[in-house]
């Protein structure tokens, strides 16, 4: 497996959307619309930045975002981890794991020393990887928000 940047991967942009409106999109959301809106939000800069695991024969896994802010009543947490996800057939082997420690990463190179999420699935999945719920219910959609601080860059 190995991680590439969504930025120099045009041809990744529709599965990424349909990844991406799949999981967390309010249902009926065109998956055309998200594929321009990901590209704007990505440009080959180190930050904001989404990542996309593929398999050896470039088959795509998943992916991770790494943005501003998830909350438009907090502007001032940032960054965000977001839209983890893995492909059904590949989840449990590590690949979600990978992404969230690579998007650390990421956002430690960045400058930044801590990050934050909006915990959609158990959030004691991310708290078996160092993370901490500060708030338990927070946006729209009422799910915990979590932080951690990252590694200072290597
Ligand atoms: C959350 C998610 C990204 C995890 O991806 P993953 O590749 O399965 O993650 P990992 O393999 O690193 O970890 C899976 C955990 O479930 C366990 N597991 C075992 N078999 C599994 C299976 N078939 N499917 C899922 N999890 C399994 C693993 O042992 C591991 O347990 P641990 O936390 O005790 O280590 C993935 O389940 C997903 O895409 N979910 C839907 C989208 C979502 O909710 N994203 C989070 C948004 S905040």
């Amino acid at each position: 497996m190995k991680l590439v940047r969504l930025a120099t991967r045009a041809d990744l942009l529709p599965v990424v959307s349909r990844w991406v409106v799949e999981a967390f999109a309010e249902p009926g959301t065109p998956v055309d619309a998200r594929v321009d809106a990901l590209r704007e939000m990505f440009s080959e800069s180190a930050y904001p930045f989404s990542l996309v695991a593929i398999d050896d024969d470039g088959t795509p896994l998943g992916c991770v975002h790494g943005v501003e802010s998830e909350l438009d009543d907090r502007p001032e947490l940032q960054p965000f981890i977001a839209a983890l996800y893995v492909e059904l057939p590949w989840r449990g082997r590590s690949v979600g794991s990978q992404l969230l420690a690579a998007a650390e990463r990421e956002c430690a190179a960045a400058g930044f020393s801590e990050a934050y999420l909006c915990a959609w699935n158990d959030p004691r999945w991310y708290e078996r990887r160092g993370w901490q719920v500060i708030a338990a219910r927070v946006g729209d959609r009422g799910v915990p928000l979590m932080r951690k601080a990252l590694a200072p860059a290597k």
